[in-house]
């Protein structure tokens, strides 16, 4: 059975320009205003991490305190230790996200620490953001493929989903960080998790590196999972992820439900004028087949 309605996330202001060519505060101001008059509700909106290891998201503190703020919409941010929750905090995010891995490769290329010390640290942030009742999304990286250590085992990614359940995220959101996953492959992981996890509680975020993503949100949907993370004009990719390419677009996503009956609440035309208008200031075309179809049409 299909959901009649679906909640987007969309990343493409963090997931996206963390690994597209650094465009100006302004631009990420106008593009996250343009996003949430197009009916997102969930933004994320920057990053508080090393400025030296991603300097694309270096003014993320500018940008959520120059954005509009509307009421019903979630404006979030990734914040991987103490440090940058507190900086998230003074941003004024109203929610924030801790990011691990499935697999140890990605896990000490991209936080600089193992699997388990990155669950230490991730348990001071739980805390503080209990103390100023900040919702947390916990990422799980790799939950397909790493491209350090090669296939990911399904249970361990249910494992670890299951544990950062229990420190107290309310949602988890399952990364095929590289692309590489294909509906089978993404039906055996769901099935692992979903064991020790509700589907009601799981995200999924497919990278778009092989065109899988869109087969793998339907087979996503069919098994119980109505959260879904995607980025206006297919942008962007991950630092430590090489070759890997940008998240699933949400115009593509859009579209999809919108042929299904399945709600988004996000107005598709506005939405891919927002995609045109970051891509104007990227210098790119919007990589999203829906968008460029729209505009041909
Ligand atoms: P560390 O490397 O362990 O080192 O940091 P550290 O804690 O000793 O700090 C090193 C330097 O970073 C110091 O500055 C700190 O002050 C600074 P220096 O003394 O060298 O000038 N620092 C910070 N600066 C700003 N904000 C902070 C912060 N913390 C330390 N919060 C750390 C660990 C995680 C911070 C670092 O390794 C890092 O920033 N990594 C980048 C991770 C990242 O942003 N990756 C991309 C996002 S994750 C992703 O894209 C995947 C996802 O989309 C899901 C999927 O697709 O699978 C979520
Ligand atoms: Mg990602």
């Amino acid at each position: 059975d299909l959901p009649k309605q679906v909640k987007i996330v969309e990343v493409g202001a963090r997931d996206g320009l963390q690994n597209e060519k650094q465009v100006s505060t302004e631009a990420k101001i106008a593009f996250i205003n343009s996003l949430s008059a197009c009916g997102v509700r969930h933004i994320e909106a920057g990053s508080f991490v090393s400025a030296k290891r991603v300097p694309q998201m270096a003014d993320s503190m500018s940008v959520m305190q120059g954005i509009e703020r509307h009421s019903g919409v979630t404006y979030s941010a990734l914040t991987p230790n103490i440090q940058g929750f507190e900086m998230a905090l003074a941003a004024e995010a109203s929610e924030v996200a801790i990011f691990g891995s499935a697999s140890e490769g990605f896990s000490q290329h991209n936080i600089n620490c193992s699997i388990s010390g990155s669950l230490q640290r991730f348990e001071s942030v739980m805390a503080l953001a209990k103390l100023h009742e900040i919702p947390v999304r916990g990422y799980l990286s790799c939950v397909i493929d790493c491209p350090y250590d090669g296939e990911t085992d399904p249970n361990k990614v249910a494992l670890i989903a299951q544990t950062l359940l229990e420190m107290g995220c309310h949602e988890i959101s399952l990364g095929d960080t590289v692309g590489t996953g294909t509906p089978l492959r993404v039906a055996r992981m769901l099935e692992a998790v979903s064991r020790l996890v509700p589907p009601s509680l799981l995200a999924v975020h497919f990278h778009n590196t092989w065109g899988q993503a869109l087969p793998n949100i339907y087979q996503a949907l069919q098994m119980g999972i109505s959260t879904i993370d995607s980025s206006t004009a297919g942008l962007g990719g991950c630092p430590y992820a090489p070759g890997a390419s940008g998240n699933v677009a949400t115009e593509d996503v859009v579209y999809l439900c919108q042929q299904m009956g399945i709600n988004t609440g996000i107005d598709l035309n506005k939405l891919a004028e927002a995609g045109w208008m970051i891509c104007q200031s990227l210098g790119i075309a919007p990589r999203s087949n829906v968008s460029l179809a729209l505009r041909s049409a």
